[in-house]
């Protein structure tokens, strides 16, 4: 069953029916203001930190779902609805929510009053623009009320929603013109405040959320709004709100646009006041000013338009199937810089409050983002990088505002370190800048123990070989990839975390999948080493991975598959001779990628026995048999239910894993298969089950031992939308940048005939064209540059400015 439809034209979703199985939502802004907004209009706005600087208020895991947000109401002589259908829920005659590149239309339409409401912030600002427009379709003349609506939040989301006793006094306001300011803590520490304004003169307002709303009354039955009168309230203390009240008039056919501006503002300490208790008002004045009419307006919604139609065609495929090009061409690199932005910070999964920018998760996020803007990549890694610890380890946070790692969701996870590797090498051969290696780079965000970023590297990977276990496999720590992996912590209290607390210390537990890892970037730092000149430092670390490779093949090989690791006593994990768990995913995928034991068929044997095992409906699940108690040695994957999360969920993140294990292989029917079972949009008509929106990946799809296989949860903030994007265009598709050029080695279905990619490379673009005249899924058979004869697959960088054309032919 669906709930709208795809314009791939106007690549947007369009929602047509507000009931979604689960609040489908979208991210506005790209930058460093951002909102959440729901196909409802729930959802809030922050600047920079979901955490430390939350404009609006949001309240989790609400009854109803979603209930909160900026809203609008109208009182047509009594009929109260909203556009959104959310907060009031009158039936509307339309609706509609067009969920676009970082912007968000819903339209509502009752009784000849049409209602559009378009959200989005600006390129380069610090405010969520709402252009509503109000249009009678009706034949006689309309009089009627409209009401704004948006909560603040007191800045510290946490402390807005724990710390009541002091929170109930502080709230501040001003009301100036048709402004509204929320002006909470400014008098002390905070040099920022924010406002809520509309380009019209407004009949009153209302800012004491409880005098607006009646204390017993939810967000559906306002009080002020059904009784069609504004309060004109100003709050001290409680909780303060913003709320405009427009009388409006419209003849038959008639329409008119109201733009409001939702503003965060910083000043400086000595401008904070215009006169004593009176905040300096001017930077939001000049805020207000750039949007005060439709044509400014619109402008900026047009240089959005293109921001995103010039991001987007870096990469572009024709395929032929409908459904991969919109993932490919669209939505997957859209998730990408979503998740880019928020790491895994803010979602209608992640309250905001919880996780910043992951070690980890954000070197990973940049596999699928370093192509769109590479300055931006660049900046990430140094902030990632300048987080480290002097001997290659890492805190496995950071917060977006500080920037300073924290320990917060623990630290001594053994793979952090060896991302960093990924992302940078990745950068560069994107890039060709190599200068990034020199930049100095501090550890622990002390600038006084800077070193050149190819140390950072450097210390990654040797993090890795100071750190063996008995069997001469990396040290898992506290947990690898998989954080609920913590061989490490033996906990018997409910209420620890097992991110935290109750670490053994151990050095027996092994990963095999760090070991992989480790194969796979530590052959992407001998490479690099090789590509700027040090060869020394090469071949010392091609020697440790040699080690590595042998250890693996020794004590990592179960005879059908990888094992996962060994444990704190040393017994094999991922084993046959397990009762539960047998077979995971990751150390099949990293190993595999890693190609370590493809000569002896190795690799090909865990592939197959993935298949076997781990294949299911909806995708490729974490581990078998799944675990059916609670095994303290292996700590939170045995929390889990049978089938969820990493205990045998389908973990979309590791599934492109396995695809590009098989691309290595040669088998693309199997990696097109793995693609289109977890690609969202091939999951559009069954929305009723899958539950999360069709045009964003999700992290966790319930596997084959759970109650209902196939239900997804965790949309948006994943690993997943990088590793896939990576997995179809840079493994399937095949068009991925090395150090020397633009290599193109796609690994198909049979049956393809072929496709075209367009892509833009270091300032050229590159119009390329397989055939596969034989219908093989890989080898390049001939390849030609503009008409010439290349050897072998790799295109050299051409000129910047310049048009190139590839043919490739398969076979
Ligand atoms: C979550 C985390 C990620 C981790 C994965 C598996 O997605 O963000 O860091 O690798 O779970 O546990
Ligand atoms: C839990 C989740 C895991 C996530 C971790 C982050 O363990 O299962 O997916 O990565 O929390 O704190």
């Amino acid at each position: 069953m669906k709930f709208g439809h795809f314009d791939d034209k106007a690549r947007e979703y369009v929602i047509t029916d507000p009931k979604t199985p689960y609040p489908w939502i979208n991210y506005l802004g790209n930058e460093d203001f951002f909102s959440l907004v729901s196909n409802t209009g729930g959802g809030y706005s922050f600047y920079k930190d979901a955490k430390f600087r939350r404009l609006t208020r949001y309240r989790y895991n609400n009854v109803p779902v979603d209930n909160g947000g900026k809203y609008f109401y109208i009182n047509d002589g009594g009929d109260v609805w909203s556009p959104g259908w959310k907060p009031v829920k009158a039936e509307l005659d339309a609706y509609s929510c067009a969920h676009g590149l970082s912007y968000t239309r819903i339209t509502g339409e009752r009784n000849g009053i049409q209602a559009e409401v378009l959200s989005f912030i600006p390129l380069g600002t610090w405010a969520e623009i709402q252009k509503v427009s109000l249009k009678n379709t009706s034949g006689a003349a309309k009089k009627f009320k409209l009401f704004s609506f948006a909560e603040w939040c007191l800045w510290n989301a946490e402390d807005d929603m724990t710390n009541f006793q002091r929170n109930f006094s502080t709230g501040e306001v001003e009301v100036e013109d048709s402004v509204i300011y929320h002006k909470t803590e400014f008098k002390e520490r905070r040099n920022h405040y924010a406002f809520y304004s509309v380009n019209a003169p407004i009949q009153g307002f209302d800012t004491d959320r409880d005098k607006w709303k009646g204390l017993y009354n939810d967000f559906d039955k306002p009080d002020a709004v059904f009784e069609g009168e504004p309060r004109n309230s100003e709050a001290h203390g409680w909780s303060p709100i913003a709320s405009h009240y427009l009388e409006v008039e419209l003849a038959p056919g008639e329409s008119k646009d109201l733009i409001f501006v939702l503003g965060y503002i910083e000043v400086a300490p000595e401008n904070k006041w215009e006169s004593k208790g009176v905040i300096n008002k001017s930077p939001a004045k000049e805020l207000i000013a750039r949007f005060d009419s439709v044509e400014k307006v619109d402008a900026e919604l047009t240089k959005l338009a293109d921001y995103w139609a010039n991001l987007l065609s870096t990469y572009s495929v024709e395929s032929g199937d409908e459904k991969l090009d919109r993932m490919v061409n669209i939505w997957n690199q859209y998730q990408c810089m979503v998740t880019f932005n928020m790491s895994r910070s803010a979602s209608f999964f992640e309250s905001g409050i919880g996780r910043g920018m992951g070690f980890r998760d954000s070197n990973q996020d940049l596999i699928g983002f370093v192509h769109q803007v590479p300055e931006r990549a660049r900046e990430r890694i140094i902030d990632i990088a300048s987080t480290q610890f002097e001997d290659g380890s890492a805190y496995h946070q950071y917060q977006p505002l500080t920037k300073r790692g924290n320990n917060a969701i623990g630290g001594n996870f053994n793979d952090d370190p060896l991302w960093l590797i990924l992302s940078t090498t990745d950068y560069i051969k994107e890039t060709g800048d190599f200068s990034i290696l020199e930049e100095q780079v501090p550890y622990d965000n002390d600038a006084s123990k800077a070193t050149s970023h190819f140390e950072h590297l450097k210390r990654s990977f040797y993090h890795t070989v100071n750190n063996l276990g008995p069997h001469g496999l990396p040290l898992i720590g506290r947990a690898d990839w998989n954080d609920c992996l913590n061989l490490n912590c033996f906990s018997e209290d409910p209420n620890e975390s097992f991110q935290t607390t109750g670490n053994k210390t151990g050095r027996t537990a092994e990963s095999l999948m760090i070991a992989g890892l480790f194969v796979l970037y530590g052959n992407e730092f001998v490479k690099l080493c090789r590509e700027i000149g040090q060869d020394g430092e090469a071949a010392e670390a091609q020697a440790h991975i040699d080690q590595m490779v042998e250890a693996v093949k020794k004590h990592g090989w179960d005879g059908e598959w990888f094992l996962r690791a060994y444990d704190y006593y040393g017994k094999k994990v991922g084993s046959k001779e397990n009762e539960e768990g047998k077979i995971f995913i990751e150390s099949q995928g990293f190993c595999g990628m890693a190609g370590i034991g493809l000569e002896d068929g190795l690799v090909e044997k865990s592939m197959d026995s993935v298949k076997e095992w781990l294949d299911c409906d909806y995708g490729i699940v974490l581990q078998q048999p799944a675990f059916t108690k609670y095994y303290i040695e292996y700590g939170e994957i045995s929390t889990y239910p049978a089938g969820y999360k990493e205990n045998a969920g389908i973990f979309c993140h590791n599934n492109p894993w396995i695809m590009i294990t098989e691309t290595l292989l040669g088998r693309g029917d199997k990696a097109f298969e793995y693609y289109r079972k977890i690609a969202p949009a091939y999951l559009e008509e069954i929305s009723d089950l899958h539950k999360v929106e069709p045009y964003a990946y999700c992290q966790m799809i319930a596997g084959k031992d759970a109650y209902l296989p196939g239900e997804g949860k965790n949309s948006w903030l994943t690993g997943t939308a990088s590793w896939n994007f990576a997995a179809i265009t840079q493994y399937i598709l095949g068009v991925k940048p090395d150090y020397s050029g633009l290599a193109i080695n796609p690994c198909i279905p049979s049956s393809w005939d072929g496709f075209k990619v367009t892509r833009k490379y270091r300032g050229a673009t590159y119009n390329i064209t397989v055939t596969n005249p034989s219908h093989v899924s890989k080898g390049v058979k001939s390849l030609t540059l503009n008409g010439n004869a290349i050897d072998g697959y790799i295109v050299p960088p051409q000129q910047a400015g310049t048009v190139c054309n590839v043919e490739v032919t398969l076979g």
